[in-house]
């Protein structure tokens, strides 16, 4: 296919939405009748769906949703990308890359410097620039173990006037971490009715207000003796006090629920709380982080308060020629300031730079794994700036 052809952007009229619904069912295997409901809910959410034309029709999909990233207490813009699908007879010649290439020079084009995506397959997002940043842990406790017995914090079901209390407890706890997400109606509709489903809202409050809250969803595992498994598609908990009230919350369901399970990252402060080691954790995912605009993306990071140092860094980016060449990266105080030139003395794809730039692996890893080049003080000014906790996400899109 003559990548020239290639156009991008929101399917137009009847016949263009029939075909994105017919690739995302096909290349999901979701049944057909449920891709009406399912675009309308994307749409509804603030979902942007794009398409890639050639030869005159649709050959593959995307949804984009416009969000933002906490990286080191700052919310950077992101655009996360979902819905990647090719039509099954188009495969295997370079329509993925052609989408994403378009797709990420859109996002771009938006000042947006930074895009997050679920890999199913890593090849084709490496490809265009996007490399491991993050984790998406199942986190899976024995209910058995959460016997707190806390409960001089009221706990009540969430009401619709609640909402901006809890998405401002979200937020508060969301700054303090790295890499979760500024959630926008296209997350929270997850949070709220994961698979169509509706999760049931409980809340902590204290004296101050809201402390924290979960959403679960209750599944019966075995019907014959009524067992269930939790799921928790949300848990906040801003304080000590509001962590146990939820967590004997969730033991008061020890009578028929075995396990509940949440998502999150490595470093969860609620499984330091527990007894007992009465939990497995798995890895679902390892996200994937594209730099799309390096001297934005460097600047607009916060950097851990009382961090200052120089870093020169020579950036190899094939798809973008601005984010190529050599930048140093000024932190003073933990807020940075980024130009062009300098020596270059830290050499890597902005591939590699997506998994410094999160936390996810340290400059002497990168280097183990043959990924950047420098010199010992660079290597020890990036490890002092780039250091944070876990990148981590409990929301999947
Ligand atoms: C995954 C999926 C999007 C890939 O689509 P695709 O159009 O076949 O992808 P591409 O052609 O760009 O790349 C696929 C392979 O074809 C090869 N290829 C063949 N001709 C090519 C060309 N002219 N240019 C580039 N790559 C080409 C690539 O090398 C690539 O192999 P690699 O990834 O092992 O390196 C498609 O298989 C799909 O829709 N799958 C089901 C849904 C899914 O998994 N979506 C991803 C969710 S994150």
């Amino acid at each position: 296919m003559d990548p020239t052809t290639s156009q991008f952007g929101p399917p137009e009229g009847e016949r263009e939405l029939a075909a994105v619904e017919d690739i995302v069912s096909q290349a999901f295997g979701m049944p057909l009748e449920e891709m009406t409901p399912w675009r309308q809910k994307v749409e509804a959410g603030g979902g942007q769906l794009r398409v890639l034309r050639e030869g005159g029709s649709v050959a593959a999909t995307s949804v984009l949703i416009p969000m933002g990233q906490w990286w080191g207490g700052h919310q950077v813009p992101m655009v996360g990308i979902g819905g990647v699908g090719v039509a099954p007879a188009r495969r295997g010649q370079g329509t993925a890359t052609r989408l994403m290439q378009a797709a990420l020079r859109d996002i771009r084009g938006r000042g947006v410097p930074l895009s997050v995506l679920y890999p199913a397959t890593q090849p084709l997002y490496r490809r265009v620039g996007f490399e491991q940043a993050g984790s998406r842990f199942e986190l899976r406790v024995q209910v058995s173990g959460l016997d707190f017995h806390e409960r001089s914090l009221k706990l009540r079901p969430v009401e619709p006037a609640d909402l901006p209390a809890l998405h401002d407890v979200y937020r508060r706890y969301a700054q303090r971490q790295q890499g979760w997400l500024e959630r926008g109606p296209y997350i929270w509709n997850r949070v709220t009715h994961p698979r169509g489903e509706v999760a049931y809202g409980y809340l902590v409050e204290g004296v101050n207000g809201v402390e924290g809250y979960l959403y679960l969803t209750r599944r019966l595992i075995s019907p014959r003796d009524l067992l269930q498994e939790l799921s928790l598609t949300d848990l906040v908990a801003l304080t000590p006090a509001a962590a146990r009230r939820l967590l004997s919350f969730i033991g008061d369901h020890a009578s028929l629920a075995r396990e509940v399970v949440w998502r999150g990252g490595p470093a969860d402060p609620l499984l330091f709380l527990l007894r007992e080691q009465t939990y497995q954790v798995k890895s679902l995912f390892q996200w994937m982080l594209r730099i799309l605009d390096v001297p934005a993306a460097l600047q607009a990071r916060g950097y851990a308060a009382g961090q200052s140092g120089a870093l020169h860094l020579e950036v190899e980016d094939d798809l973008f020629p601005e984010n190529q060449g050599r930048f140093v990266l000024e932190v003073e105080n933990g807020e940075a300031e980024v130009r062009a030139g300098g020596d270059g003395d830290m050499k890597l794809h902005v591939r590699t730079l997506a998994s410094l730039y999160s936390g996810f692996l340290s400059p002497d890893a990168l280097r183990f794994a043959g990924a950047l080049e420098a010199d010992e003080l660079s290597l020890r000014t990036a490890s002092a700036l780039f250091a944070g906790a876990p990148p981590a996400l409990p929301d999947m899109f």
